[in-house]
């Protein structure tokens, strides 16, 4: 299965695989009919460019939240460190022009609301439903944490709970998306869908 996407989606610096994005497009555009979807983690819009896209076809809502700032593999001297991200002026990452350029760049502009903010602080006064939510956050045990309980009580019965980078193998990756997504299914709140390479589905029963 291919999707035409507004712009190239590998110009967009990222970390999803072709297949997780077409994942997200689908669950996108079945989520609307619950509510609308936001993701925990955009950095610079590749994850967005699916959802968004989706969100389009059927006229709903994409709230992007980020501080754009990174996680801690993007600081300076980590692994996935980006200089061409780094604003010299505050001495801090800042991926939210990349991000503005390539969303207005996809055209979808309209459909993505992007708040900038830290996770916990954009969660406090939330009172939407929402029918899907895609977590892609921070990757430590409490950022992992804090982003399972401001949003997954949002979502709305038959919506979905998306989570990047689960790895039940310690040796292929960091544990804290994989704890939180047994915490979601420990908690008889959510059933499994799928899993569609790192990215595990679920839905509100
Ligand atoms: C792995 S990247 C997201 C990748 C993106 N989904 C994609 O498709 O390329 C993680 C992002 O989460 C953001 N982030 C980390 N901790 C956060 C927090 N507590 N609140 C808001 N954003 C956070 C970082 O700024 C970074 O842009």
């Amino acid at each position: 299965m291919s999707l035409k996407l507004p712009i190239d989606v590998h110009a967009i610096k990222g970390f999803l695989a072709a297949h997780e994005g077409e994942a997200l497009y689908h669950l996108a555009a079945e989520a609307s009919a619950f509510g609308s979807s936001l993701e925990v983690g955009s950095y610079c819009g590749k994850s967005t460019l699916y959802l968004a896209s989706a969100c389009k076809l059927v006229d709903s809502v994409l709230f992007a939240v980020d501080h754009h700032r990174g996680s801690e593999e993007h600081q300076p001297g980590e692994e996935y460190h980006d200089p061409e991200l780094f604003d010299e002026g505050v001495q801090l990452m800042d991926s939210f022009r990349t991000f503005r350029r390539n969303i207005r760049a996809a055209q979808l502009e309209e459909w993505v609301v992007p708040v900038v903010a830290p996770s916990a602080v954009a969660a406090r006064c939330w009172n939407t439903p929402l029918g899907l939510v895609f977590i892609d956050g921070g990757h430590s045990l409490e950022a992992a944490m804090t982003d399972y309980r401001s949003w997954a009580r949002h979502i709305v019965p038959g919506g979905y709970l998306a989570i990047h980078d689960i790895f039940p193998d310690p040796a292929d990756g960091g544990q804290a998306p994989y704890d939180i997504y047994k915490l979601a299914l420990a908690s008889a709140q959510f059933e499994l869908v799928e899993m569609v390479g790192t990215l595990g589905v679920l839905r509100r029963v």
